[in-house]
């Protein structure tokens, strides 16, 4: 099976912000960034794919993220 993000799937528990007291105090903060930076990126990008699927690397620990991404802007 593949990873696929669904960005408005409806079952969402996770704990990607923690849980009970530690809860982070800026998770809305956090997805209202989100949405902006994504609204944004698709009204100015709207066309990309990725240019070299075999280049893309990962950042380990904490914070999992893509490091190298190298994209074609169209
Ligand atoms: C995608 C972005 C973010 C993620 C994934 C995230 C994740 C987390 C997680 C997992 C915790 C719990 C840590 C623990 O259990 O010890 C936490 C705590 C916290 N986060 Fe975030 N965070 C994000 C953004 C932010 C932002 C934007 C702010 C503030 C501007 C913030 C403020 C805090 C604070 C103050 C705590 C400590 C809460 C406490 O200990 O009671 N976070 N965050």
């Amino acid at each position: 099976m593949t990873d696929t993000v669904i960005l408005d799937r409806q079952r969402n528990r996770h704990i990607a912000f923690g849980s009970g007291i530690h809860r982070c105090a800026g998770s809305n903060l956090a997805r209202m960034e989100m949405q902006v930076a994504l609204r944004t990126w698709f009204e100015r990008i709207p066309e990309f794919t990725l240019a070299d699927p075999g280049a893309v690397t990962w950042a380990g620990g904490q914070v999992r993220g893509p490091r190298i991404l190298p994209l074609k802007i169209s």
